[in-house]
């Protein structure tokens, strides 16, 4: 007899570690509808856990602990009421400013085990980035860099990413950057990080389904796979 296994994608994780789920607090999930189809697609893929990360950015997006709160629980009733299979948890997206500074000196801050998502400016390289590594860890946290192969001002500077493992930040890069979907050099700074070893994290970063869709293909990739055998990969590690 001849058994038909339906194909599993080869996701190689089952934790999302980025994204924008929550409706309309950031650029992610414009609606309800929205978010319920997201998740259903990423459910699809193989996810199981999904940790979301609204941005948290002074004056272009101003959620709070709260919000984030209030969204989270409207959508896991969502979840439940549509009969849709998904643990999800939410943490955020800090912007490098002067309000992620003043909510670590507050102690005010979302996370996963500790682990505390950040982002750079795009077109301004950062400064004082040491004050603020010290703040976190002075208060047990692990600052985790997202998608440090989407900051162009390193592509010239591969050095840097060397010294910001040492300071002890730890990486999370998209998958879809190995796809080339931000452009051949992100692609290609993302080989690199690979290489080095230097990759903690994958995330999706799905703020759209056109995101979900370059998923799709880029987890078929080889270079998808190198990343688990080049790194250690902690998003399955994780408690949530
Ligand atoms: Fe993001």
């Amino acid at each position: 007899m001849i058994f038909f296994r339906k194909k599993i994608p080869n996701l190689l994780i089952r934790t999302d570690f980025h994204s924008h789920l929550i409706p309309g607090i950031d650029d992610g999930a414009k609606d309800m509808t929205h978010s319920l189809q997201l998740i259903k697609e990423l459910s699809n893929l193989g996810y199981r856990r999904l940790i979301t990360t609204p941005h948290i950015k002074n004056g272009q997006y101003n959620n709070t602990i709260e919000s984030i709160a209030d969204g989270m629980d409207m959508l896991r009733s969502e979840l439940v009421q549509n009969n849709i299979d998904m643990h999800i948890a939410a943490s955020a997206e800090y912007y490098y400013d002067e309000a992620f500074l003043q909510a670590i000196i507050e102690d005010k801050l979302l996370h996963i085990n500790r682990f505390v998502l950040f982002e750079f400016s795009y077109v301004v390289p950062p400064v004082n980035i040491e004050d603020m590594i010290y703040e976190l860890k002075a208060r047990n946290y692990t600052p985790v860099l997202a998608h440090p192969e989407r900051y162009l001002y390193y592509h010239t500077k591969l050095d840097q990413y060397e010294y910001l493992k040492n300071l002890g930040i730890y990486f999370q890069i998209n998958i879809n950057s190995l796809a080339g979907h931000y452009g051949k050099s992100t692609k290609k700074v993302a080989k690199y990080l690979s290489e080095k070893g230097f990759i903690d994290f994958v995330g999706s970063d799905v703020h759209n389904s056109k995101h979900i869709n370059v998923l799709k293909d880029v987890i078929s990739d080889t270079e998808y796979k190198k990343i688990f055998n080049n790194n250690k990969i902690l998003n399955d590690d994780l408690t949530i």
